[in-house]
């Protein structure tokens, strides 16, 4: 069993992976975007995890941090554990430790409690891993939550608590680059929000959106074969009538025209590209008329 047990008292930390595991791969070679964004990221992650401890910091300030930023259903968070998984197998199968912090389980932000559990977390918990010396990748989820701009926030929605908080997470986010062993991966639904000192930090910053007709098709065609479905059907139509649409929600068109009919339900693999249209001209046709044009 590659999952570790998290340490005690880590407040924030969701999991401990120990990758490679064969379950991750899908996690990446299943999430397709376009633009090369993948090769970037792997290339970056590959660089900052093994030429960042000779390097000068004031000539080539690295911080080991890469920020994937888009709407839900785009594949940020999939596309970060995937990371972790490929890199493990780029450097030949060494161990790479993935510890997932979900800032949803961090205790409320009354009375700084989120800024001490950040702290600790980056000023005892994190750097404790690091010194077992496997390179290693933390995944921020929705690191939006815990790095809310200061400028944008206002005193009354926004207590000092959350000021502090953000200022926590950027110290931590400092005393993580010292250790070159350590990727912080952050992913966010609103970078709109993200205070900018933390966008400032970010090595890389990838905007992952709605995929294009032609990612669309081929991810509409991984989902038909995941069931069985006959391969070659013509999605062209299909990707034009759900343009917009983000890749989960393209995945989940197939399991819609799935439960649409009693026979595709007990026969799956007779889904066609036939059914995944009439969903959508099904929902065109419900869809309220929308007010803003
Ligand atoms: N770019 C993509 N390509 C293929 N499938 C995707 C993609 N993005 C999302 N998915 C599907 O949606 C699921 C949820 O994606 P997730 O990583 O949770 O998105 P996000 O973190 O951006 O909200 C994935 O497990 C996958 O099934
Ligand atoms: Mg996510």
């Amino acid at each position: 069993m590659p999952e570790l047990p998290t340490p005690p008292g880590a407040e924030g930390i969701l999991r401990l992976h120990l990758l490679p595991d064969p379950a991750y791969i899908a996690r990446w070679d299943r999430i397709l975007v376009g633009g090369g964004l993948k090769a970037r990221l792997l290339n970056y992650a590959l660089f900052a995890l093994t030429a960042r401890d000779g390097l000068d910091p004031v000539r080539l300030p690295v911080h080991g941090l890469a920020l994937l930023a888009g709407p839900p259903g785009t594949g940020k968070t999939t596309l970060a554990g995937g990371l972790a998984d490929r890199v493990a197998r780029e450097l030949g199968g060494q161990e790479v430790l993935l510890v997932e912090i979900d800032p949803h389980r961090f205790p409320s932000q009354l009375l700084g409690e989120t800024q001490r559990a950040v702290a600790g977390l980056f000023q005892r918990t994190l750097p404790d891993l690091a010194a077992r010396g496997k390179p290693m990748v933390v995944l921020l989820d929705e690191v939006e939550t815990l790095a809310v701009s200061r400028e944008r926030a206002s005193l009354e929605t926004n207590p000092v608590d959350v000021h502090r908080a953000t200022d926590a997470l950027l110290a931590g986010i400092d005393s993580a680059a010292r250790h070159p062993n350590l990727l912080l991966v952050a992913t966010t639904n609103f970078p709109e929000g993200l205070d900018r000192a933390l966008l400032s930090r970010a090595d890389l910053i990838e905007e992952m959106g709605p995929p294009p007709s032609e990612v669309a098709i081929e991810i509409l065609r991984d989902t038909l074969d995941s069931v069985g479905a006959a391969d070659g059907q013509p999605l062209e139509r299909v990707a034009v009538l759900a343009a917009g649409l983000d890749a989960r929600s393209l995945r989940k068109l197939v399991l819609k025209a799935i439960v649409s009919r009693r026979q595709l339900a007990l026969e799956p693999s007779g889904v066609g590209a036939a059914d995944l249209e009439a969903v959508l001209r099904g929902e065109a046709a419900t869809r309220p008329a929308r007010r803003d044009g």
